[in-house]
């Protein structure tokens, strides 16, 4: 929908009294009324290498959710202040581990015996608590764009991975980029007593994953992959690696959101596609390349927005950015300096991959 001009108008005139004292990073599935404020767009590996490229920016407004807003602060030095422009925008699936769900997942592996050879993979997607634990007990963050790399780099460090918290990005990079078999995958549900898994299982498990998921990309079902290879003949399927193995296996091509326009970007005119990942993005890529003649469709219909990514709307970013430019420092993002410090050590981990 078109953006509201005085609100446009409003924040363009923050922003430009603001200066260089703000910048703006904008996720790929930001509104588009949002996006066409943000000064870099990217997926959550690129906004973090942008976050801490930004050295002179006082204020850093993350048009996005809670973890990466964060991790933003975590990655920029002690003057600069990292602004969440609606506090509510959280993420399901980073709410789906929390730090006391993962100490105690730590002792059910210790009492197994096994935790000594457990290396901590956590998503990109997760809270700071979680990046602490995780730099805590030698292990590293991933994205979506370098969890291969990741799961190589901490196979070298020790003989298991636990992978935090979405399970389909685990097994999915697990099976298909590291040729290991559904068997060497087990899940553990942190809402069942030893996560629901035996001594023996854990002592026979590769990868150990936590049972969480993305809330949207979850969604895509088996049905819509089948169901748009029928309606359009000839189209690529692409998704997103947070999807469930079923439709992964299904689809044509699978990678991060960089990935995905990417992969759009260098496909020949005349060519179709359908998108497995979030809508906002779907929607600015099928109207991008329309004129170049790609035809490109939402994977499944019955899918939607991103709830919390749509909560960073126009008038919240123009709320923030007047505030600022008034000198109120509003919605705030700090991660205290302990939790920062551990937080710290996996994220650098995650930027000195190969
Ligand atoms: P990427 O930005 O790593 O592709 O992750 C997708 C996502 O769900 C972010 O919330
Ligand atoms: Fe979280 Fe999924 Fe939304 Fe990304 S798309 S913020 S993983 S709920």
């Amino acid at each position: 929908s078109p953006s509201d001009p005085d609100l446009v108008e409003r924040a363009r005139a923050a922003k430009e009294k603001l200066g260089d004292k703000v910048f703006v990073l904008g996720h790929h599935y930001q509104r588009d009324e949002v996006i066409q404020f943000a000064d870099v767009t990217g997926d959550s590996f690129k906004l973090a290498r942008d976050a801490a490229a930004r050295p002179e920016a006082e204020y850093i407004v993350f048009c996005g959710v809670h973890f990466m807003a964060e991790s933003a602060d975590i990655l920029t030095n002690d003057q600069q202040k990292v602004v969440l422009p609606d506090l509510a925008a959280g993420c399901s699936m980073a709410d789906m581990a929390t730090a006391e769900q993962v100490a105690e997942c730590w002792d059910v592996l210790t009492e197994a015996g096994v935790a000594e050879q457990v290396v901590p993979v956590s998503y990109m997607n997760s809270s700071a608590d979680i990046k602490a634990f995780t730099g805590e007990h030698g292990g590293t963050i991933c994205t979506s764009s370098n969890a291969k790399r990741a799961l190589e780099w901490a196979f070298q460090q020790g003989e298991k991975v636990l992978f935090l918290p979405d399970q389909h990005l685990g097994r999915n990079t697990a099976v298909r980029d590291m040729g290991m078999s559904l068997d060497d995958c087990v899940v553990y549900n942190p809402h069942k007593p030893n996560g629901g898994l035996t001594a023996d299982e854990l002592r026979a498990a590769k990868m150990i994953l936590w049972r969480g998921h993305c809330s949207v990309h979850g969604r895509f079902s088996l049905d819509s992959v089948n169901e748009v290879r029928e309606r359009i003949p000839g189209v690529n399927v692409l998704v997103h690696p947070e999807c469930t193995h079923e439709v992964v296996t299904a689809a044509d091509y699978v990678g991060s959101t960089e990935y995905i326009i990417k992969t759009l970007q260098e496909a020949p005119a005349g060519s179709k596609w359908a998108i497995g990942t979030e809508l906002n993005l779907v929607r600015r890529l099928a109207n991008r390349f329309a004129p170049e003649g790609k035809e490109i469709v939402f994977l499944d219909r019955t899918v939607c927005f991103c709830s919390t990514m749509n909560r960073i709307d126009l008038p919240h970013l123009v709320w923030a950015l007047e505030s600022l430019a008034e000198g109120n420092l509003v919605n705030r993002i700090e991660v205290d300096k302990e939790t920062e410090a551990s937080a710290k050590l996996a994220l650098e981990r995650m930027l000195a991959l190969p």
